[in-house]
Formats: C-alpha cells, structure tokens, sequence
C-alpha cells in the first residue's frame, strides 16, 4: 500500500560515513528549507572494498532505519552503494530515490583529446552500472580504484591523503596528456582543493554533488514535495560511536567544499 508523503516529511540520505556530507552541503544549500537526515554507516565502512551483496545488505538496514522515520525521499550520497543497491531499492521502495555516479559524463564533454582519470572505490569500479556508464562516455578515460583513500578522509589525514595522492598521480608520466580528473567517490570531494593544487592547471576536476543536488530538487518539484515553509533542519545518526556523530557534525559545518 502506498503512503501518503508530505512536503514536511525530511530526506533521507546516507553514505558509508563522511563523504555523503559532502553532498548534504550541496543539497542544504541548494534547498535551505528541506529537513535532511544523515546516516553515516560507519560501523559498515567502507563499502567501497566490500562486495555488492554486503554494501546491499548493510544499504538495506540503513535504508530501515531512515523508513522508520517517515522520510519523503532517499539520495544515496555514495557512489559504491548507488552501483551496488539503487536499482533494488526503487524496486521496493514506494519514495523516490536519488543515487549518484562517477562525473564522468562532464568530464568527457571538457575532454579534448586526452585521458579522463576516473578516481573511484574498488567496487565502484567493478560494477556493471560503471561498464554501462563507460560505454557512454568513457572515451579516453581510464580507471583508477583508490582502497584506503576513504578511510584518510575520515581520519582528517590530510598529510597521509596528500602522500596517497602524491604517488597516485603525480608519479605518472602521462599527466600532460590528461585533460580531466573525476571523483567518483563523495569521500573524495572533501580532497579537491589539494588535488586542484596539486595538478596542472590544465586538467579539469569533475564530481557529482551540484548535479546530485539538483536532481533530488528536480524529484521533489515533479513530486509535488518540495517544502516551501521550512524550517531547514540537519539531523545527524550513525552506526558508529558518539564521537564519529560529532565528526559528522563538524564536517557538515565546518569543513568546506
Ligand atoms: N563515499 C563512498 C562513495 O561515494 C564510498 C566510500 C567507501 O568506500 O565506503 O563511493
């Protein structure tokens, strides 16, 4: 039986922790008036090195949870759980649900005739959903899984993420002949200003979060469940401790994107 949704009702959206925020910023400042709840599932993390089945069925008792609580909408602000679970859970959800892949299709339009680094998880890499989006648009592009990148992110290792960075990429001969980055990962996101210093000022740097923002509005409009009264409201939860709701906390106020 279908519920019946109300423009009040808040979003849900969730990642395997932090990088989902990253997109919760876009889409809190896009839509200042929306009640989002956040759910870092971080004593499930990382997805990204995990098999399609564990990141589904850590994805489907996350998604329980956020049901529970009457959300109007879903975004999956993690590109690892959209590849391995969107399709099941528009299936058996009755609310819309907005998931997120790699940039890649941005980047190869500011392709000019060099190489596009898609920089994912593991599991982003390797899913069907990812071969479907290079056969598209993957001219050029080359792929570049990152294990252990997420979890820099989480333990704010700046100098750690640079080292990792620094050897990924700038070791390579081939950067003159590259023309776009893409951070297929939300994790990712929170790293771009160090990745746009630490590259030629020639290659373009692509990720998702303003599209992803911009088609959850897009959802909620052709919905008619746009809130248009407010008050905005973040609500953070988590499977982890106390002090990572905290992070989260932080990371959503105080760490720019
Ligand atoms: N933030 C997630 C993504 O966009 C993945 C991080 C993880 O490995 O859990 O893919």
């Amino acid at each position: 039986m279908e519920t019946r949704r109300d423009r009040q009702d808040p979003v849900g959206v969730l990642d395997s922790g932090i990088g989902g925020i990253s997109t919760l910023q876009s889409m809190a400042r896009l839509m200042p008036l929306e009640r989002f709840i956040f759910y870092g599932d971080l004593a499930n993390a990382p997805y990204g090195t995990k098999s399609t089945e564990e990141v589904t069925d850590c994805v489907r008792r996350v998604v329980r949870k956020l049901t529970e609580q009457r959300i109007k909408a879903l975004v999956i602000a993690c590109n690892t759980a959209t590849g391995a679970a969107a399709a099941v859970l528009r299936r058996e959800l009755d609310i819309p649900v907005v998931g997120m892949e790699p940039a890649l299709k941005p980047a190869s339009e500011l392709r000019q005739d060099g190489k596009i680094l898609v920089l994912a998880t593991p599991l982003t890499l390797r899913q069907e959903k990812f071969e479907r989006l290079m056969a598209l648009y993957g001219r050029g592009a080359e792929k570049v899984p990152c294990p252990g990148l997420m979890e820099l992110v989480e333990r704010e290792d700046d100098d750690g993420a640079r080292e990792y960075l620094e050897k990924l990429l700038l070791t390579r001969q081939d950067l003159d002949r590259v023309d776009a980055v893409v951070l297929g990962c939300t994790h990712y996101v929170f790293l771009k200003e160090m990745i746009r210093r630490m590259l030629p000022e020639h290659i373009a740097i692509t990720e998702g979060n303003e599209g992803t923002a911009r088609q959850l509005r897009r959802v909620l409009e052709r919905e008619d469940l746009l809130n248009p009264e407010g008050p905005g409201q973040i609500t953070f939860e988590t499977s982890g401790s106390p002090a990572s709701l905290e992070q989260m906390r932080r990371t959503f106020y105080e760490r720019r994107t």
